[in-house]
């Protein structure tokens, strides 16, 4: 008689095989996809669950795993495009748990290795991207993504745009190796992904593959104009101080520094941490930015170096994750709406679920792309969970779940509002109605010039502004300013106070800062950040419509896009009248702060490259008092470079500068300009 589980085994091996292959090329499918497109295929749990069966696959068949098989590696690959850098320390990986459970299995196999009872440090686990940032004598000189833990790429231009981190440490002047990790706040990601929709650009999945996408620019400019933050919750190597004793310490020496340090964190012994988990399942939504768990680390940091690391992961920390937030629901139709800027937008009407903290009963489908990918039919049920822990989402349809009445959604080729023509450009997903009167585009774009983002009118709600849209008191957001008390008493449910109320709101609209009318106006590309900056560096609407293209490249954080969008809206004559009449109601924008004005000393604002070997001063010293004095030292001479810092053998730089007409200067006019 054969024994049957060799039997059942050795059949099973042509199959197991066959899975193996698949898997590699499957997971390298989803790898490229996540780390160099920034466009993830899958979620997380369905990545996991692929790199677990392959995982286990291997176990039972070691001699079919190759060396780089995608089990093995920490991470991602890096892209090409920046210079690599070799990690001074290897960037690993945390293993995960999913439990209390597994936290107190953790912290007993902690206290045997150290032979002492422990204390732990409790951190939100940030969803964005690992930075290792190296500062030298004070000064940020390096900074490099993870890539595979051990060689990443250098983005210190991109980082250097990041707001809220210093380039220059308080006091400590020795060398300072820490990790951190660099995200989009929930905040900035909905706006982003809104502006990008009402620009019929495609959307980012969520803040962490925003924040990828935003930190891995060429362009440092865009890098810029994205809001990105930071925060610091290891250190990696420290050179010329005592290793703090403590975790808790460390953070503090950081914070002493000036850095962003991680907030909410917890320490105490295991049962104490483990005690925290539950209310963390609610506090995540609070907070402003998005984490996917936790990490619980030993607090003494000798026993954290003597604990050491596995090939991938250290062993006195690990990650606690969060269970995935999915609910099922049922799509009962499909609506188009249409955006301020004409885009038609499909939207799912949903069974009304609660999914991560609220209750949801619409979720944008994007485009019609994105509809047929997913295959979501109107009568679908349907995976949801919340984007960036904001943005509502169908993951997938259950096609299992179908009854045979379920209706192919087909996108219409006619505005669902005017009835106008609708087109969709070459390689653009959206359709767009491209009537200017577009009742739907009037209303939504007076419902964004007073929103919080914009002008930031109290009290005028879309009700409000659908009633006296419909009573023909309004027809644009300039209307609003000629509005009296005569106009709002009649309007159903508004009493005398209401009244006053927006009237007053009115009034002190009409002196918002140029930032804030900037991105009410609806330029294409130009938003909150884009406004003010543009506030900044012009002063006033006069002088931002009479700029040309060259004068806006000549901030740095202004690329192309945005420059022609800019000369487009203002040449429009239209819009010049739209500007005419606001201000024929009053409205008259504050003058921002210049943004040099904060930055005191000689080269306040200036961009500067340094290039050469200069006689005296060391790179990194000529670097820290070009900052020290208000610089921002680049490291591509463009049309932006103010000065070229040019010292011996200087090559390619110089040139491109003489080529350009730059200034160039050498060592001893740098030190007498200082
Ligand atoms: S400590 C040796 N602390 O989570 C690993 N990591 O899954 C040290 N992360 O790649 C990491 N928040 O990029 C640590 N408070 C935190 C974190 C954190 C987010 C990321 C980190 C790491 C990944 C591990």
């Amino acid at each position: 008689m054969p024994d049957t589980d060799a039997q059942k085994a050795t059949n099973n091996l042509p199959k197991d095989h066959a899975r193996i292959t698949f898997l590699y090329e499957e997971i390298a499918r989803l790898n490229r996809a996540y780390y160099e497109e920034d466009a993830p295929l899958v979620t997380d749990a369905e990545y996991d669950a692929l790199l677990r069966e392959l995982a286990a696959l291997e176990a039972k068949y070691p001699e079919w795993r190759q060396e780089n098989s995608p089990s093995q590696r920490v991470g991602g690959r890096r892209l090409e495009k920046f210079a690599p850098i070799t990690h001074q320390i290897p960037l690993l990986s945390l293993a995960n748990t999913f439990s209390g459970d597994e936290l107190r299995d953790f912290a007993t196999r902690c206290v045997k290795l150290a032979g002492k009872p422990l204390t732990y440090v409790l951190e939100p686990k940030i969803d964005g991207l690992t930075i290792a940032l190296t500062y030298e004598n004070g000064q940020l000189t390096q900074a490099a993504t993870r890539g595979d833990g051990l060689v990443g790429e250098n983005v210190l231009e991109n980082v250097l745009t990041i707001a809220g981190l210093p380039g220059r440490l308080k006091s400590f002047a020795g060398r300072l190796l820490v990790r951190g990790e660099v995200y989009m706040p929930k905040q900035a990601f909905v706006e982003l992904n809104e502006q990008r929709e009402a620009d019929g650009e495609t959307v980012f999945a969520n803040p962490r593959n925003a924040a990828a996408g935003s930190l891995r620019q060429l362009d440092a400019a865009v890098t810029a104009s994205r809001r990105l933050a930071v925060w610091l919750y290891d250190i990696l190597l420290l050179e010329g101080a005592d290793w703090p004793a403590t975790h808790m310490q460390s953070l503090d020496f950081l914070r002493a520094q000036g850095l962003p340090v991680i907030p909410e964190v917890f320490s105490g012994d295991i049962e104490e941490v483990v005690g925290q988990l539950e209310h963390w399942q609610e506090k995540r939504h609070k907070l402003a930015f998005d984490i996917d768990g936790l990490v619980l680390k030993v607090d003494d940091e000798q026993v954290r170096a003597d604990l050491g690391s596995t090939a991938k992961a250290p062993r006195a920390a690990i990650a606690y994750k969060f269970p995935a937030e999915e609910v099922e629901t049922r799509v009962l139709d499909i609506h188009v709406g249409v955006g301020r800027t004409g885009v038609l937008t499909p939207l799912a009407i949903l069974e009304p679920v609660w999914v991560a903290g609220s209750k949801i009963s619409k979720a944008t489908l994007h485009n019609e792309d994105n509809v047929a990918a997913r295959d979501i039919r109107i009568g679908d049920y349907v995976l949801l969970h919340k984007a960036g822990d904001v943005i509502p989402e169908i993951i997938k349809s259950l096609p299992e779940k179908r009854s045979g009445d379920e209706r192919i959604f087909v996108m219409p080729h006619i505005c669902p509002e005017c009835g106008s023509a609708a087109s969709r450009a070459e390689g653009e997903a959206a359709w767009r109605c491209p009537n200017r009167s577009c009742p739907a585009r009037v209303r939504e774009g007076i419902e964004h010039f007073v929103s919080r983002q914009a002008m930031y009118i109290e009290g005028l709600g879309p009700q409000l502004i659908n009633q006296l849209l419909a009573a023909g008191r309004i027809h644009d957001a300039a209307d609003l300013f000629s509005l009296t008390m005569a106009d709002l008493l009649p309007l159903e449910r508004m009493g005398q106070k209401s009244a006053q109320n927006i009237l007053a709101a009115l009034e002190a609209a009409r002196r918002r800062p140029l930032g804030a009318l900037l991105a009410a106006l609806g330029i294409p590309y130009v938003g909150s950040k884009a406004g003010k900056l543009l506030a900044a560096n012009f002063g006033s609407l006069e002088a931002l419509a009479a700029a040309s293209q060259e004068d806006l490249l000549a901030i740095p954080e202004i690329g192309e896009i945005i420059a022609k969008s800019v000369v487009k809206w203002f040449a429009d004559s239209d819009n010049q009248e739209f500007l005419q009449r606001l201000q024929a109601g009053g409205v008259e924008p504050q003058a921002e702060n210049q943004p040099q004005a904060e930055a005191q000393g000689a080269f306040a604002g200036k961009v500067v490259v340094l290039t050469g070997t200069l006689p005296n001063l060391s790179r990194n010293e000529a670097k820290a008092k070009l900052e020290a004095a208000g610089a921002r030292v680049t490291g591509s001479v463009s049309r932006k470079t103010d000065y070229v810092v040019a010292g011996e053998a200087a090559g390619s730089k110089l040139e491109k500068a003489e080529e350009l007409g730059i200034a160039i200067i050498d060592e001893a006019e740098l030190l007498a300009m200082l």
